[in-house]
Protein backbone atom coordinates (compact mmCIF):
# COMPACT_ATOMS: atom_id res chain seq x y z
CA UNK A 1 0.00 0.00 0.00
CA UNK A 2 1.59 3.52 -0.93
CA UNK A 3 1.21 6.05 2.08
CA UNK A 4 0.55 9.54 0.38
CA UNK A 5 1.38 12.49 2.38
CA UNK A 6 0.51 16.45 1.37
CA UNK A 7 3.17 18.87 2.17
CA UNK A 8 2.15 22.16 1.77
CA UNK A 9 5.26 24.51 0.07
CA UNK A 10 4.90 27.62 -0.07
CA UNK A 11 8.05 28.19 -2.45
CA UNK A 12 9.20 31.42 -4.41
CA UNK A 13 9.27 29.75 -7.94
CA UNK A 14 12.43 31.22 -8.94
CA UNK A 15 12.77 32.19 -12.45
CA UNK A 16 15.26 29.44 -12.55
CA UNK A 17 12.85 27.33 -13.26
CA UNK A 18 13.15 27.98 -16.50
CA UNK A 19 16.44 27.84 -18.36
CA UNK A 20 15.59 30.49 -20.37
CA UNK A 21 15.50 33.44 -18.14
CA UNK A 22 18.85 34.44 -15.85
CA UNK A 23 18.88 33.80 -12.28
CA UNK A 24 18.29 36.97 -10.14
CA UNK A 25 16.95 37.15 -6.54
CA UNK A 26 14.74 40.17 -7.82
CA UNK A 27 13.19 37.76 -10.63
CA UNK A 28 11.58 35.95 -7.96
CA UNK A 29 7.66 35.77 -8.30
CA UNK A 30 5.93 34.67 -5.08
CA UNK A 31 3.49 32.08 -5.19
CA UNK A 32 2.02 29.34 -3.40
CA UNK A 33 1.97 25.78 -4.63
CA UNK A 34 0.67 22.91 -2.93
CA UNK A 35 2.60 19.58 -3.66
CA UNK A 36 1.51 15.95 -3.09
CA UNK A 37 4.97 13.78 -1.84
CA UNK A 38 4.95 10.30 -1.47
CA UNK A 39 7.42 9.87 0.65
CA UNK A 40 7.25 5.98 0.25
CA UNK A 41 8.68 6.63 -3.08
CA UNK A 42 10.91 8.88 -2.03
CA UNK A 43 12.57 6.61 0.30
CA UNK A 44 13.12 4.15 -2.64
CA UNK A 45 14.45 7.10 -4.39
CA UNK A 46 16.90 7.94 -1.45
CA UNK A 47 19.40 5.36 -2.07
CA UNK A 48 20.72 7.73 -4.89
CA UNK A 49 21.64 10.56 -2.50
CA UNK A 50 23.15 8.23 0.37
CA UNK A 51 26.32 7.56 -1.84
CA UNK A 52 26.87 10.91 -0.64
CA UNK A 53 24.62 12.16 2.59
CA UNK A 54 24.50 8.64 3.82
CA UNK A 55 21.87 6.27 4.66
CA UNK A 56 20.12 8.75 7.44
CA UNK A 57 21.16 12.01 5.53
CA UNK A 58 23.74 13.14 8.30
CA UNK A 59 26.58 13.91 5.99
CA UNK A 60 30.10 14.02 7.17
CA UNK A 61 31.33 16.23 9.83
CA UNK A 62 34.37 17.21 7.96
CA UNK A 63 31.63 19.34 5.72
CA UNK A 64 32.71 17.35 2.51
CA UNK A 65 28.71 16.80 2.53
CA UNK A 66 25.87 18.53 4.31
CA UNK A 67 23.21 17.31 6.90
CA UNK A 68 20.28 17.28 4.79
CA UNK A 69 18.22 15.48 7.37
CA UNK A 70 15.42 17.46 7.96
CA UNK A 71 16.43 20.47 6.07
CA UNK A 72 13.00 22.57 5.31
CA UNK A 73 11.32 20.97 2.13
CA UNK A 74 10.83 24.16 0.52
CA UNK A 75 14.69 25.57 1.29
CA UNK A 76 15.83 22.14 -0.57
CA UNK A 77 13.86 21.88 -3.50
CA UNK A 78 15.60 25.45 -4.01
CA UNK A 79 19.11 24.70 -3.43
CA UNK A 80 18.08 21.52 -5.87
CA UNK A 81 16.60 24.31 -8.81
CA UNK A 82 19.75 26.33 -7.95
CA UNK A 83 22.34 23.85 -8.08
CA UNK A 84 21.04 22.19 -11.43
CA UNK A 85 20.51 25.69 -12.86
CA UNK A 86 24.59 26.43 -11.96
CA UNK A 87 23.70 29.34 -9.57
CA UNK A 88 25.28 27.21 -7.06
CA UNK A 89 28.80 25.77 -7.86
CA UNK A 90 28.07 22.19 -6.56
CA UNK A 91 30.02 19.81 -9.10
CA UNK A 92 29.75 16.44 -7.09
CA UNK A 93 26.26 17.07 -7.51
CA UNK A 94 25.46 18.28 -10.69
CA UNK A 95 24.42 15.08 -12.10
CA UNK A 96 22.04 14.18 -9.09
CA UNK A 97 20.30 17.92 -8.57
CA UNK A 98 18.84 16.79 -12.71
CA UNK A 99 14.78 15.83 -11.99
CA UNK A 100 15.48 13.60 -15.26
CA UNK A 101 18.31 11.43 -13.34
CA UNK A 102 15.81 11.51 -10.44
CA UNK A 103 12.93 9.97 -12.50
CA UNK A 104 10.82 13.26 -12.77
CA UNK A 105 9.74 16.53 -10.76
CA UNK A 106 7.13 14.42 -8.81
CA UNK A 107 10.15 12.35 -7.64
CA UNK A 108 12.23 14.68 -6.29
CA UNK A 109 9.27 16.13 -4.53
CA UNK A 110 8.52 12.93 -3.14
CA UNK A 111 12.46 12.07 -2.36
CA UNK A 112 12.57 15.94 -0.88
CA UNK A 113 10.07 14.78 1.60
CA UNK A 114 11.67 11.85 2.86
CA UNK A 115 14.75 13.27 3.57
CA UNK A 116 12.84 16.31 5.37
CA UNK A 117 11.26 13.41 7.68
CA UNK A 118 14.73 12.25 8.26
CA UNK A 119 15.76 13.09 12.07
CA UNK A 120 19.09 15.37 11.96
CA UNK A 121 22.08 14.26 13.90
CA UNK A 122 21.89 15.40 17.58
CA UNK A 123 25.86 15.64 17.47
CA UNK A 124 26.67 17.55 14.56
CA UNK A 125 30.40 18.36 13.61
CA UNK A 126 31.12 21.22 15.95
CA UNK A 127 34.15 23.89 16.08
CA UNK A 128 36.60 23.88 19.10
CA UNK A 129 33.88 26.19 21.16
CA UNK A 130 36.72 29.32 22.01
CA UNK A 131 34.74 32.00 20.19
CA UNK A 132 31.08 31.31 21.73
CA UNK A 133 30.33 34.70 22.79
CA UNK A 134 31.72 36.68 19.80
CA UNK A 135 29.61 33.84 17.65
CA UNK A 136 26.61 34.96 19.82
CA UNK A 137 26.92 38.89 18.81
CA UNK A 138 27.57 38.33 15.18
CA UNK A 139 24.53 35.92 14.90
CA UNK A 140 22.13 37.48 17.06
CA UNK A 141 23.01 41.10 15.49
CA UNK A 142 23.40 39.69 11.83
CA UNK A 143 21.67 36.56 11.07
CA UNK A 144 19.05 36.05 13.75
CA UNK A 145 16.45 38.08 11.72
CA UNK A 146 16.35 35.52 9.28
CA UNK A 147 17.46 32.09 10.40
CA UNK A 148 15.42 32.37 13.60
CA UNK A 149 16.43 32.73 17.37
CA UNK A 150 17.57 28.57 17.33
CA UNK A 151 18.78 28.30 14.27
CA UNK A 152 15.84 26.68 12.88
CA UNK A 153 15.22 28.34 9.76
CA UNK A 154 11.74 28.99 8.06
CA UNK A 155 10.26 26.50 5.21
CA UNK A 156 8.04 29.73 3.83
CA UNK A 157 10.90 32.19 3.73
CA UNK A 158 13.74 29.72 2.18
CA UNK A 159 15.56 30.48 4.73
CA UNK A 160 17.44 27.09 5.80
CA UNK A 161 18.01 25.43 8.91
CA UNK A 162 21.46 25.66 10.22
CA UNK A 163 21.16 23.97 13.50
CA UNK A 164 22.44 20.47 13.41
CA UNK A 165 24.34 21.42 10.79
CA UNK A 166 28.29 20.59 10.73
CA UNK A 167 30.78 23.38 12.01
CA UNK A 168 33.35 22.90 8.25
CA UNK A 169 30.04 22.97 6.57
CA UNK A 170 28.94 26.10 7.79
CA UNK A 171 32.27 28.05 7.85
CA UNK A 172 32.83 26.58 3.98
CA UNK A 173 29.67 27.80 3.10
CA UNK A 174 30.10 31.14 4.51
CA UNK A 175 33.83 32.00 3.08
CA UNK A 176 32.03 31.08 -0.16
CA UNK A 177 29.09 33.07 0.43
CA UNK A 178 31.57 36.13 1.28
CA UNK A 179 34.05 35.16 -1.58
CA UNK A 180 30.68 34.92 -4.23
CA UNK A 181 31.15 31.32 -5.03
CA UNK A 182 28.09 30.80 -4.17
CA UNK A 183 26.18 33.14 -6.28
CA UNK A 184 22.34 32.42 -4.92
CA UNK A 185 23.42 34.08 -1.96
CA UNK A 186 20.79 36.29 -0.84
CA UNK A 187 21.77 39.89 -1.35
CA UNK A 188 21.06 41.32 2.85
CA UNK A 189 22.95 38.46 4.12
CA UNK A 190 25.62 38.90 1.45
CA UNK A 191 26.05 42.58 2.75
CA UNK A 192 26.23 40.91 6.27
CA UNK A 193 28.91 38.75 5.53
CA UNK A 194 30.61 40.55 3.33
CA UNK A 195 32.47 42.88 6.00
CA UNK A 196 33.51 39.52 8.28
CA UNK A 197 36.48 38.30 8.57
CA UNK A 198 37.86 34.58 8.57
CA UNK A 199 38.27 34.74 12.57
CA UNK A 200 34.86 36.12 12.83
CA UNK A 201 33.20 33.29 10.24
CA UNK A 202 34.72 31.19 12.43
CA UNK A 203 33.49 32.79 15.63
CA UNK A 204 29.34 32.46 13.84
CA UNK A 205 30.04 29.42 12.04
CA UNK A 206 31.40 27.65 16.00
CA UNK A 207 28.29 29.20 17.69
CA UNK A 208 25.61 27.74 15.40
CA UNK A 209 27.11 24.15 15.73
CA UNK A 210 26.89 24.40 19.45
CA UNK A 211 23.00 25.34 19.26
C1 LIG B 1 28.16 12.57 -5.47
C2 LIG B 1 27.80 13.10 -4.19
C3 LIG B 1 26.37 13.59 -3.98
C4 LIG B 1 25.20 12.91 -4.28
C5 LIG B 1 25.03 11.54 -4.89
C6 LIG B 1 24.13 13.80 -3.85
N1 LIG B 1 24.63 14.94 -3.29
FE1 LIG B 1 23.57 16.49 -2.51
N2 LIG B 1 25.29 17.50 -2.12
C7 LIG B 1 26.57 17.03 -2.37
C8 LIG B 1 27.54 18.04 -1.95
C9 LIG B 1 29.05 17.92 -2.06
C10 LIG B 1 26.78 19.13 -1.45
C11 LIG B 1 27.33 20.42 -0.87
C12 LIG B 1 27.82 21.29 -1.93
C13 LIG B 1 28.55 22.47 -1.43
O1 LIG B 1 29.46 22.30 -0.66
O2 LIG B 1 28.17 23.58 -1.80
C14 LIG B 1 25.38 18.76 -1.59
C15 LIG B 1 24.32 19.59 -1.23
C16 LIG B 1 22.99 19.23 -1.28
C17 LIG B 1 21.89 20.06 -0.87
C18 LIG B 1 22.00 21.47 -0.33
C19 LIG B 1 22.20 21.39 1.15
C20 LIG B 1 22.30 22.73 1.82
O3 LIG B 1 22.40 22.72 3.04
O4 LIG B 1 22.28 23.76 1.16
C21 LIG B 1 20.74 19.34 -1.04
C22 LIG B 1 19.33 19.78 -0.72
C23 LIG B 1 21.13 18.06 -1.58
N3 LIG B 1 22.50 18.01 -1.70
C24 LIG B 1 20.23 17.05 -1.88
C25 LIG B 1 20.58 15.86 -2.53
C26 LIG B 1 19.62 14.88 -2.99
C27 LIG B 1 18.13 15.00 -2.81
C28 LIG B 1 20.33 13.88 -3.60
C29 LIG B 1 19.81 12.63 -4.26
C30 LIG B 1 18.81 12.81 -5.29
C31 LIG B 1 21.74 14.25 -3.51
N4 LIG B 1 21.85 15.46 -2.86
C32 LIG B 1 22.79 13.49 -4.00
C33 LIG B 1 26.89 15.80 -2.91
C34 LIG B 1 26.01 14.85 -3.36
C1 LIG C 1 18.06 38.51 4.93
C2 LIG C 1 18.00 37.16 5.44
C3 LIG C 1 19.31 36.50 5.84
C4 LIG C 1 20.28 36.98 6.69
C5 LIG C 1 20.32 38.30 7.44
C6 LIG C 1 21.28 35.94 6.78
N1 LIG C 1 20.92 34.87 5.99
FE1 LIG C 1 21.97 33.16 5.72
N2 LIG C 1 20.68 32.56 4.28
C7 LIG C 1 19.56 33.24 3.90
C8 LIG C 1 18.97 32.57 2.77
C9 LIG C 1 17.70 32.99 2.03
C10 LIG C 1 19.80 31.46 2.49
C11 LIG C 1 19.66 30.49 1.36
C12 LIG C 1 20.33 31.21 0.25
C13 LIG C 1 20.34 30.47 -0.94
O1 LIG C 1 19.39 30.52 -1.69
O2 LIG C 1 21.33 29.75 -1.10
C14 LIG C 1 20.88 31.50 3.46
C15 LIG C 1 21.90 30.55 3.51
C16 LIG C 1 22.85 30.50 4.50
C17 LIG C 1 23.85 29.46 4.65
C18 LIG C 1 23.99 28.23 3.80
C19 LIG C 1 23.17 27.14 4.42
C20 LIG C 1 23.20 25.82 3.71
O3 LIG C 1 22.52 24.91 4.20
O4 LIG C 1 23.86 25.67 2.70
C21 LIG C 1 24.58 29.76 5.75
C22 LIG C 1 25.72 28.95 6.35
C23 LIG C 1 24.08 31.01 6.27
N3 LIG C 1 23.02 31.43 5.50
C24 LIG C 1 24.58 31.65 7.39
C25 LIG C 1 24.25 32.97 7.73
C26 LIG C 1 24.95 33.73 8.73
C27 LIG C 1 26.08 33.21 9.60
C28 LIG C 1 24.37 34.97 8.76
C29 LIG C 1 24.77 36.16 9.59
C30 LIG C 1 26.15 36.59 9.52
C31 LIG C 1 23.28 34.97 7.78
N4 LIG C 1 23.25 33.74 7.19
C32 LIG C 1 22.42 36.02 7.55
C33 LIG C 1 19.05 34.37 4.51
C34 LIG C 1 19.73 35.19 5.39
Amino acid sequence: MIKQHTIKIFILILSTISPLCAVSNSAEINQSVEYTANIENGKKIYPLCASCHLDNGWGKPDGSFPVIAGQHPAVMLKQMDDIRSRNRENPTMYPFADPQSIGGEQATRDVIAYIATLPPPSKPGTGDGSQLSQGRKIYQQDCQQCHGQNAEGNNDSLYPKLKGQHYAYLLRQLKWIRDGYRRNANPVMLSKIKPLTNRQLDAVADYISHQ
